[in-house]
């Protein structure tokens, strides 16, 4: 809607975070356009969301009637054109690839309305590259939801450089109407919580390496004695062993500090085929 507020969004990919952030969106009532170039994907997201909403009615959380209304919200579609044109904030999710999040940001870009904002679910890339390939830099932003979407409170705004106050302020109004946290991070690679997680993770990987511990006594450890919900490397398994390695390469290149460099155990890992639940072994096995 022209200026007007914010009623329908689309979330570009509908892989683990575009599920998630869909359903998040209907859930507080948003229309929502849901958008992926496989039509499987689609359909596997929704019976994902369908199950997840299932689970909060399960524990109480959610009336059925939310439940099936959120569900309802959700439009499904392959076309690019029809979900651009009638939405009023954009969401990116796809895959961690900057030359692809830079093609749909043009290309969304190229349709919507001048006043929408283009918004990225990146964990470590540029929000300023992505908004360089469009029309509209200053309504460009990083909007970073942590996995599980639906249940983590926090969304991490990250400015470019030329993204305008107003774009900031409007992105962190949607994320108070459904129900987060906003904090901000000004564009630097990792932002706040990937950028300790990652350090984190290594951290881990290079305790198992040296033998000092077993990786179910690390992860009890930092479960029972840091308060953490997952260990990490479980979460490390939970991610994928794989983007792990690529994203701490990322950090490396646009940090130039070799502290964030991928655990060489974790580069084998990736050598042999082991990444995670994904793949059905990583730190743990995982039945097939
Ligand atoms: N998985 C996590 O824990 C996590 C957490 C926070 C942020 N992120 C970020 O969220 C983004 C998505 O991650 P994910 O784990 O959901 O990935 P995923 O691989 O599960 O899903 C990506 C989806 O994007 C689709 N896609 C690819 N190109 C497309 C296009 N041009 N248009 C529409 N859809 C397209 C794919 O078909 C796929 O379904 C990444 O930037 C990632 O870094 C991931």
């Amino acid at each position: 809607m022209a200026g007007g507020p914010i009623e329908r969004v689309a979330v570009v990919g509908a892989g683990i975070m575009g599920t998630g952030i869909a359903q998040v969106f209907a859930q507080f009532g948003f229309g929502v356009a849901q958008v992926d170039v496989s039509e499987a994907v689609l359909v596997k997201s929704r019976e994902r969301m369908r199950q997840s909403l299932e689970g909060l009615v399960a524990k109480g959380k959610l009336p059925r009637e939310e439940a099936d209304a959120a569900l309802g919200r959700v439009r499904q579609t392959v076309v690019v054109a029809d979900a651009a044109k009638e939405a009023d904030f954009v969401v990116e999710a796809v895959v961690e690839d900057l030359e692809m999040k830079k093609k749909v940001f043009a290309e969304w870009d190229r349709i919507c309305p001048p006043q929408v904002i283009l918004a990225t679910n990146t964990s470590i890339l540029s929000p300023t590259e992505m908004a360089s390939v469009t029309r509209r830099p200053g309504q460009c932003i990083g909007m970073h939801f942590m996995n599980p979407a639906p249940i983590m409170r926090l969304v991490e705004l990250v400015p470019g450089l030329l993204t305008a106050p107003e774009t900031v302020e409007a992105t962190k109004a949607l994320a108070g109407r459904i129900g987060k946290t906003a904090v901000v991070a000004r564009e630097s690679p990792g932002g706040i919580v990937s950028r300790i997680m990652m350090a984190m993770r290594n951290e881990a990987a290079d305790i198992l390496a040296e033998g000092v511990a077993t990786a179910e006594d690390i992860d009890t450890a930092m479960k029972l004695g840091a308060g953490f919900p997952m260990g990490p490397l479980e979460l490390i398994d939970l991610v994928g062993v794989d983007l792990h390695v690529t994203n701490s390469e990322t950090m490396v290149r646009e940090t130039g500090n070799t502290k964030y460099r991928p655990h060489p155990l974790l580069r084998k890992m990736v050598r042999a085929g082991l990444l995670g639940r994904k793949s059905g072994q990583g730190f743990y096995t995982y039945p097939r």
